[in-house]
Protein backbone atom coordinates (compact mmCIF):
# COMPACT_ATOMS: atom_id res chain seq x y z
CA UNK A 1 0.00 0.00 0.00
CA UNK A 2 2.76 2.50 1.25
CA UNK A 3 4.43 1.75 -2.69
CA UNK A 4 0.91 2.53 -4.53
CA UNK A 5 0.14 5.85 -2.97
CA UNK A 6 3.02 7.76 -4.68
CA UNK A 7 1.59 6.09 -7.92
CA UNK A 8 -2.02 7.47 -7.32
CA UNK A 9 -1.01 10.70 -7.07
CA UNK A 10 1.26 11.20 -9.66
CA UNK A 11 -1.12 9.56 -11.99
CA UNK A 12 -3.65 12.55 -12.44
CA UNK A 13 -0.66 14.99 -12.90
CA UNK A 14 0.85 13.48 -15.89
CA UNK A 15 -1.85 12.99 -17.51
CA UNK A 16 -2.38 16.59 -17.03
CA UNK A 17 1.23 17.55 -18.34
CA UNK A 18 0.24 15.60 -21.59
CA UNK A 19 -2.76 17.94 -22.33
CA UNK A 20 -1.58 21.62 -21.41
CA UNK A 21 1.89 23.45 -21.03
CA UNK A 22 2.52 26.45 -19.47
CA UNK A 23 2.32 29.54 -20.61
CA UNK A 24 5.44 31.12 -19.88
CA UNK A 25 7.68 28.13 -21.51
CA UNK A 26 5.80 28.37 -24.92
CA UNK A 27 6.52 31.77 -24.74
CA UNK A 28 9.99 31.03 -24.26
CA UNK A 29 9.95 29.18 -26.82
CA UNK A 30 8.70 30.91 -29.64
CA UNK A 31 10.83 33.69 -28.37
CA UNK A 32 13.77 30.99 -29.12
CA UNK A 33 12.15 30.11 -32.49
CA UNK A 34 12.63 33.81 -33.65
CA UNK A 35 15.75 34.42 -32.45
CA UNK A 36 17.28 31.43 -33.93
CA UNK A 37 15.62 32.65 -37.23
CA UNK A 38 17.41 36.08 -36.46
CA UNK A 39 20.86 34.40 -35.93
CA UNK A 40 20.06 31.60 -38.99
CA UNK A 41 21.08 28.94 -36.27
CA UNK A 42 19.54 25.81 -35.39
CA UNK A 43 22.15 24.58 -32.66
CA UNK A 44 19.74 25.09 -29.92
CA UNK A 45 18.58 22.06 -27.95
CA UNK A 46 15.14 22.75 -28.94
CA UNK A 47 15.30 21.74 -31.98
CA UNK A 48 17.14 18.29 -30.77
CA UNK A 49 13.89 16.42 -30.26
CA UNK A 50 14.57 12.64 -31.40
CA UNK A 51 10.76 12.71 -33.26
CA UNK A 52 11.25 16.49 -34.12
CA UNK A 53 9.93 17.56 -38.44
CA UNK A 54 10.18 20.13 -40.33
CA UNK A 55 7.55 21.48 -43.03
CA UNK A 56 7.94 24.07 -44.73
CA UNK A 57 4.96 24.62 -47.41
CA UNK A 58 3.55 21.84 -46.64
CA UNK A 59 7.21 19.86 -47.55
CA UNK A 60 9.55 17.99 -45.30
CA UNK A 61 12.83 19.88 -45.64
CA UNK A 62 15.97 18.84 -43.97
CA UNK A 63 16.98 21.50 -41.05
CA UNK A 64 20.31 22.18 -42.40
CA UNK A 65 18.75 23.03 -45.84
CA UNK A 66 15.71 25.15 -44.17
CA UNK A 67 15.12 29.22 -44.32
CA UNK A 68 15.53 28.58 -40.48
CA UNK A 69 19.02 28.04 -41.79
CA UNK A 70 19.69 31.39 -42.95
CA UNK A 71 19.98 34.87 -41.19
CA UNK A 72 16.46 37.13 -41.49
CA UNK A 73 16.66 40.76 -40.34
CA UNK A 74 13.08 40.39 -38.86
CA UNK A 75 11.19 43.74 -39.03
CA UNK A 76 8.15 42.39 -36.94
CA UNK A 77 7.39 39.33 -34.94
CA UNK A 78 4.13 38.65 -32.95
CA UNK A 79 3.77 34.85 -31.70
CA UNK A 80 0.18 33.95 -30.08
CA UNK A 81 -0.12 30.70 -27.27
CA UNK A 82 -2.06 27.29 -27.52
CA UNK A 83 -2.02 25.96 -24.15
CA UNK A 84 -4.03 23.20 -24.68
CA UNK A 85 -2.41 22.43 -27.81
CA UNK A 86 1.01 22.80 -26.63
CA UNK A 87 1.66 25.04 -29.52
CA UNK A 88 3.05 28.94 -30.74
CA UNK A 89 2.18 30.37 -34.12
CA UNK A 90 4.40 33.64 -35.31
CA UNK A 91 4.50 35.99 -37.65
CA UNK A 92 7.72 37.16 -39.15
CA UNK A 93 7.50 40.02 -41.66
CA UNK A 94 11.00 40.30 -43.31
CA UNK A 95 11.08 43.87 -45.14
CA UNK A 96 14.48 43.81 -46.80
CA UNK A 97 15.88 41.24 -49.44
CA UNK A 98 14.28 38.64 -49.30
CA UNK A 99 11.11 40.26 -48.51
CA UNK A 100 9.11 38.00 -46.99
CA UNK A 101 5.73 36.79 -44.62
CA UNK A 102 6.37 33.71 -42.75
CA UNK A 103 3.90 32.21 -40.81
CA UNK A 104 5.03 29.63 -38.42
CA UNK A 105 3.14 27.02 -35.78
CA UNK A 106 4.84 25.01 -33.77
CA UNK A 107 4.40 21.93 -31.86
CA UNK A 108 6.02 20.63 -28.67
CA UNK A 109 6.45 18.06 -26.76
CA UNK A 110 4.88 18.75 -22.81
CA UNK A 111 8.07 17.98 -20.72
CA UNK A 112 10.40 20.10 -20.05
CA UNK A 113 13.71 18.75 -21.08
CA UNK A 114 17.07 21.06 -20.01
CA UNK A 115 14.40 23.42 -18.85
CA UNK A 116 12.63 24.10 -22.15
CA UNK A 117 10.44 22.75 -24.79
CA UNK A 118 11.43 20.24 -26.92
CA UNK A 119 10.00 20.54 -30.95
CA UNK A 120 7.95 17.70 -32.40
CA UNK A 121 7.13 19.92 -35.49
CA UNK A 122 7.94 23.09 -37.17
CA UNK A 123 5.47 23.84 -39.79
CA UNK A 124 5.64 26.81 -41.67
CA UNK A 125 4.40 28.97 -44.37
CA UNK A 126 6.75 31.23 -46.43
CA UNK A 127 5.35 33.72 -49.09
CA UNK A 128 7.00 35.79 -51.30
CA UNK A 129 5.80 39.45 -50.62
CA UNK A 130 6.78 42.65 -52.95
CA UNK A 131 5.24 45.26 -50.47
CA UNK A 132 5.79 43.95 -46.71
CA UNK A 133 6.95 47.55 -46.01
CA UNK A 134 3.21 48.07 -46.83
CA UNK A 135 2.04 44.35 -45.17
CA UNK A 136 3.73 46.06 -41.68
CA UNK A 137 2.01 49.36 -42.11
CA UNK A 138 -1.26 48.12 -41.34
CA UNK A 139 -0.51 45.33 -39.41
CA UNK A 140 1.04 47.61 -36.45
CA UNK A 141 -2.21 49.49 -36.62
CA UNK A 142 -4.10 46.90 -35.27
CA UNK A 143 -5.24 45.76 -31.80
CA UNK A 144 -4.08 42.58 -30.14
CA UNK A 145 -4.47 43.19 -26.92
CA UNK A 146 -5.46 40.24 -24.74
CA UNK A 147 -8.95 39.93 -23.08
CA UNK A 148 -9.88 39.75 -19.36
CA UNK A 149 -10.98 35.64 -18.88
CA UNK A 150 -14.87 36.97 -18.04
CA UNK A 151 -15.40 37.93 -22.09
CA UNK A 152 -12.74 35.57 -23.72
CA UNK A 153 -14.08 33.05 -26.70
CA UNK A 154 -14.25 29.34 -26.36
CA UNK A 155 -11.46 27.65 -28.62
CA UNK A 156 -14.68 26.44 -30.31
CA UNK A 157 -16.40 30.02 -30.88
CA UNK A 158 -12.74 31.00 -32.40
CA UNK A 159 -12.30 28.01 -34.95
CA UNK A 160 -15.80 28.52 -36.05
CA UNK A 161 -15.45 31.83 -36.88
CA UNK A 162 -12.84 31.37 -38.95
CA UNK A 163 -13.64 28.20 -40.73
CA UNK A 164 -16.55 30.60 -41.65
CA UNK A 165 -15.06 32.83 -43.26
CA UNK A 166 -12.85 30.38 -45.29
CA UNK A 167 -15.96 28.42 -46.26
CA UNK A 168 -17.73 30.95 -47.13
CA UNK A 169 -20.76 32.11 -44.71
CA UNK A 170 -18.73 34.40 -42.17
CA UNK A 171 -19.87 36.40 -39.08
CA UNK A 172 -17.87 39.75 -39.05
CA UNK A 173 -18.25 42.22 -36.47
CA UNK A 174 -19.70 45.80 -36.76
CA UNK A 175 -15.91 46.77 -37.68
CA UNK A 176 -14.05 44.20 -39.97
CA UNK A 177 -10.54 44.46 -41.80
CA UNK A 178 -9.07 42.15 -44.43
CA UNK A 179 -5.55 42.11 -45.45
CA UNK A 180 -5.26 39.69 -48.12
CA UNK A 181 -0.86 39.59 -49.12
CA UNK A 182 -0.76 43.29 -49.10
CA UNK A 183 -3.79 44.88 -49.31
CA UNK A 184 -6.01 46.08 -46.95
CA UNK A 185 -9.54 46.38 -46.88
CA UNK A 186 -11.90 47.62 -44.13
CA UNK A 187 -15.60 47.53 -44.43
CA UNK A 188 -17.85 46.23 -47.60
CA UNK A 189 -15.73 43.28 -49.24
CA UNK A 190 -15.32 41.98 -45.42
CA UNK A 191 -19.15 40.64 -45.43
CA UNK A 192 -17.88 37.61 -47.90
CA UNK A 193 -15.18 34.70 -46.88
CA UNK A 194 -13.16 33.76 -49.10
CA UNK A 195 -14.87 30.80 -50.41
CA UNK A 196 -17.01 33.27 -52.15
CA UNK A 197 -14.36 35.81 -53.03
CA UNK A 198 -11.97 32.78 -54.59
CA UNK A 199 -14.25 29.89 -54.63
CA UNK A 200 -11.76 28.43 -52.60
CA UNK A 201 -11.74 25.48 -50.51
CA UNK A 202 -8.45 25.83 -47.99
CA UNK A 203 -7.84 22.22 -47.46
CA UNK A 204 -5.45 20.31 -44.60
CA UNK A 205 -6.34 23.14 -41.90
CA UNK A 206 -3.59 23.27 -39.03
CA UNK A 207 -5.11 25.49 -36.17
CA UNK A 208 -3.23 27.04 -33.52
CA UNK A 209 -5.57 28.98 -31.20
CA UNK A 210 -4.98 31.51 -28.50
CA UNK A 211 -8.05 32.00 -26.49
CA UNK A 212 -6.72 35.36 -24.10
CA UNK A 213 -6.12 37.46 -27.68
CA UNK A 214 -9.26 35.94 -29.39
CA UNK A 215 -6.31 35.02 -32.42
CA UNK A 216 -6.87 31.55 -34.60
CA UNK A 217 -4.14 30.86 -36.62
CA UNK A 218 -4.58 28.33 -39.84
CA UNK A 219 -2.38 26.96 -42.12
CA UNK A 220 -3.97 24.87 -45.53
CA UNK A 221 -3.41 24.19 -48.70
CA UNK A 222 -3.46 27.97 -50.04
CA UNK A 223 -1.16 29.76 -47.56
CA UNK A 224 -1.53 31.00 -44.03
CA UNK A 225 -4.50 33.00 -42.74
CA UNK A 226 -4.13 34.32 -38.89
CA UNK A 227 -7.80 35.93 -37.70
CA UNK A 228 -8.70 38.05 -34.77
CA UNK A 229 -12.06 37.48 -33.16
CA UNK A 230 -14.26 39.94 -30.92
CA UNK A 231 -17.29 38.80 -28.93
CA UNK A 232 -17.83 35.79 -30.99
CA UNK A 233 -17.18 37.94 -34.25
CA UNK A 234 -13.99 38.64 -36.95
CA UNK A 235 -12.27 41.36 -36.49
CA UNK A 236 -9.33 40.99 -38.78
CA UNK A 237 -8.72 38.70 -40.96
CA UNK A 238 -5.01 38.42 -42.43
CA UNK A 239 -4.69 35.97 -45.58
CA UNK A 240 -1.03 35.07 -47.40
CA UNK A 241 -1.46 32.90 -50.49
CA UNK A 242 0.64 30.78 -52.21
C1 LIG B 1 20.52 16.83 -43.74
O1 LIG B 1 21.56 17.38 -44.51
C2 LIG B 1 22.86 17.13 -43.94
C3 LIG B 1 23.87 17.91 -44.77
O2 LIG B 1 23.62 17.78 -46.15
C4 LIG B 1 23.13 15.65 -43.91
O3 LIG B 1 24.39 15.41 -43.30
C5 LIG B 1 22.05 14.95 -43.10
O4 LIG B 1 22.20 13.56 -43.16
C6 LIG B 1 20.66 15.33 -43.63
N1 LIG B 1 19.66 14.77 -42.74
C7 LIG B 1 18.59 14.15 -43.17
C8 LIG B 1 17.64 13.70 -42.12
O5 LIG B 1 18.37 13.96 -44.36
C1 LIG C 1 2.63 49.23 -50.29
O1 LIG C 1 1.44 49.14 -49.54
C2 LIG C 1 1.02 50.37 -48.98
C3 LIG C 1 -0.15 50.08 -48.09
O2 LIG C 1 -1.09 49.23 -48.66
C4 LIG C 1 0.71 51.34 -50.11
O3 LIG C 1 0.31 52.58 -49.56
C5 LIG C 1 1.93 51.53 -50.98
O4 LIG C 1 1.60 52.34 -52.08
C6 LIG C 1 2.44 50.18 -51.47
N1 LIG C 1 3.70 50.35 -52.17
C7 LIG C 1 3.95 49.77 -53.34
C8 LIG C 1 5.33 50.03 -53.91
O5 LIG C 1 3.14 49.07 -53.91
C1 LIG D 1 -15.93 26.82 -57.98
O1 LIG D 1 -14.97 25.75 -58.00
C2 LIG D 1 -15.57 24.51 -58.32
C3 LIG D 1 -14.51 23.43 -58.14
O2 LIG D 1 -13.27 23.83 -58.66
C4 LIG D 1 -16.14 24.57 -59.73
O3 LIG D 1 -16.75 23.35 -60.06
C5 LIG D 1 -17.19 25.68 -59.80
O4 LIG D 1 -17.64 25.83 -61.12
C6 LIG D 1 -16.58 27.00 -59.33
N1 LIG D 1 -17.63 28.02 -59.23
C7 LIG D 1 -17.48 29.25 -59.71
C8 LIG D 1 -18.63 30.19 -59.49
O5 LIG D 1 -16.46 29.62 -60.28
Amino acid sequence: MARLLPTLLLFPLAALAQTRCQWANLRSSADLYTESQTFGTTSDLIFSSSSFSYLENSTPVNLTDSLLNTPLKIAYSHSIIDQDGCATFSKLIITGTPSLVIGTQIFYESTLKNGQLPIKKIDTVIIEEKNTTGVLGHVKKENWESFTRAVQDSREVLVKAVDGWLDGGSVWGETCATLTGSTFSEGEPCSQGLGQVANISAANRRYVVDESVGAVSVLSDVGGVEARVVGGKLRYVHLFRY
